[in-house]
């Protein structure tokens, strides 16, 4: 069985963003398998998905810098929040042979992918199509004013 398929809900209708969260989607089912065979891999592709996490976040934390976002604000926390559980898991895993935690962080982490995609990477979306920005070339239509910067994510999911 899949952990996590892609699917229409988890589309933000931003080409490059979806195109990274269904290469995310792909990593961790990748990962899910290798753990459930006992492949000798698992750490390898913990690592890989661990990579790809980094870029994954540091792209959207990227364009949340450039549209007036705070360095501070509470969807790039998250993604730092995330990193670091990441991190713990692997130093266990591999210090303290706590390989267990693998199959117990994944559909957690699944689970919080769903949600954050569809709550703080939407409203980043949203954001980004209101201020009128082209990650491309960096172009913004119509930025914020500096002492308007985003401190929250725009997200219900942000108290
Ligand atoms: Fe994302
Ligand atoms: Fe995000």
């Amino acid at each position: 069985m899949t952990l996590l398929a892609w699917n229409d809900q988890l589309a933000n209708q931003h080409p490059q963003m979806d195109q990274t969260h269904q290469e995310f989607v792909l990593l961790l089912d990748a990962l899910d398998i290798a753990q459930r065979e006992g492949a000798p891999d698992v750490l390898a592709r913990y690592d890989a998905l661990v990579a790809h996490t980094v870029e994954h976040f540091a792209q959207e934390d990227r364009w949340m810098a450039a549209t007036g976002f705070t360095p501070e604000n509470c969807h790039s926390n998250q993604h730092r929040q995330v990193l670091d559980l990441l991190g713990e898991v692997r130093r266990r895993v591999v210090e303290e042979g706590q390989t267990e935690l693998v199959p117990r962080l994944l559909p957690e982490l699944a689970q919080w992918f769903e949600q954050h995609a569809q709550s703080m990477d939407a409203a980043l979306v949203f954001h980004m199509s209101q201020v009128g920005y082209d990650a491309a070339s960096g172009r913004i239509e119509r930025p914020i004013q500096p002492e308007a910067a985003i401190a929250g994510c725009g997200s219900s999911s942000c108290s």
